[in-house]
């Protein structure tokens, strides 16, 4: 599926690594910006994915070579600054704080080669697949009890402590134990999965818009921070604990957040029910809802995004949305199965910039 991070190892380095891992991207179906107030979620693994080669080195250095970044050398020790780096720093710290007695090999230095056919910072996942993929790598050499649980965790505090994003756990738990062409329903308040079927005849068509996302770590945390926010003016611990009354006595930006929390997680739920009946009419439905809350209460939307889904209701679509965590990147669309080919190319013919990412 990919150009092998293994074959790009040995290129590169002139050995064979010793440990190779992959993780998958990711597509959420419907609930977005809802995993980090304790709501409903329900994404789904990609086939499209990343692939990390490594071997310890003994040099004191991160050597990483990429086909998606530029290659970079630097020390085992060194502060994050903001490149693809930090994600390695992020995995053996991480890794070693968790299984103390395991062999620290790695920080003596590491080798690695990550290969992709994941777009990066489009909704999909990219870091999230990165870190796990990362974590898995490590752990073929340290052999220590990693469970899909605690996996997702770890990659979380990479995220949350080495790139600065305070995401939810949405990704990581999909990516590090979704099935796939399963839609995961999952309830980060007491972390019930329930891995449902997708529909037989109608498929998820995701496409990216052609612009990356803008902004998204400082908007994204601000979000967060707004929910918090509204939380504490209703003196309850998150958003998803609000009812209808509770959010409609707030106001401005406070009554905005939690309108879409609460509606989202709403539309989360039909959705599980739709999937299990085979209505993917309501399904669709709630999609085009979800981007309408998205970009009206949530204001994580662009107008290219609102541009493409509003011209995508004019299609013979049952439903559309951006998806992930907004601010430019891919939208998903609910579509007839052999209608996928035919839709994408007339989204195309309308916006020049629009990729095909996967159909599942
Ligand atoms: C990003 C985060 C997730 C989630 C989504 C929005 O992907 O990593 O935790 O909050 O945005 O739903």
């Amino acid at each position: 599926m990919i150009n092998s991070s293994k074959e790009l190892f040995e290129e590169n380095f002139s050995q064979s690594p010793i440990a190779t891992a992959f993780a998958p991207g990711r597509v959420n179906l419907i609930g977005d910006h809802t995993d980090y107030n304790f709501g409903l979620v329900m994404p789904t693994p990609l086939s499209l994915g990343i692939e990390v080669s490594i071997i310890p080195s003994n040099t004191l250095l991160i050597e990483g070579k990429t086909e998606l970044f530029k290659e970079s050398v630097r020390s085992i020790s060194a502060p994050v600054d903001g490149s693809w780096l930090d994600f390695v720093t992020g995995a053996i710290n991480v890794f070693y704080e968790e299984f103390p007695n395991s062999s620290k090999i790695l920080k003596n230095g590491i080798k690695l080669a990550i290969s992709s056919n994941l777009p990066a910072n489009s909704g999909v996942s990219s870091s999230a697949a990165l870190e796990i993929s990362l974590l898995r790598a490590i752990n073929k050499i340290e052999n220590q009890v990693l469970d899909n649980y605690k996996l997702a965790k770890l990659a979380q505090k990479i995220e949350h402590n080495f790139i600065g994003t305070m995401c939810g756990l949405m990704d990581q738990m999909v990516i590090s134990s979704g099935v796939t062409e399963k839609a995961m329903f999952f309830d980060t308040k007491n972390g019930n999965i329930e891995n449902v079927s997708l529909f037989k005849n109608h498929k998820f068509l995701i496409i990216h818009s052609g612009s990356t996302r803008t902004l998204s770590k400082s908007l994204y945390n601000l979000r967060r921070q707004e929910c918090q926010d509204a939380s504490k003016k209703l003196n309850i611990q998150n958003l998803s604990e609000a009812n209808r009354d509770m959010v409609d006595s707030l106001e401005g930006i406070s009554f905005k957040r939690a309108n879409h929390v609460i509606s989202e997680n709403k539309r989360v739920e039909i959705c599980l029910n739709a999937l299990k009946n085979n209505d993917p009419e309501t399904f669709g439905e709630k999609m085009y809802e979800s981007h309408f809350s998205l970009s009206q209460n949530y204001e994580v939307s662009s107008e290219l995004l609102d541009n493409i889904i509003e011209k995508s209701e004019s299609l013979n679509i049952l439903g559309g949305r951006l998806t992930g965590a907004g601010f430019g990147g891919c939208c998903i669309f609910l579509i007839n199965q052999n209608d996928t080919e035919q839709i994408f190319d007339t989204l195309s013919s309308h916006f020049s910039d629009i990729k095909f990412v996967d159909v599942i």
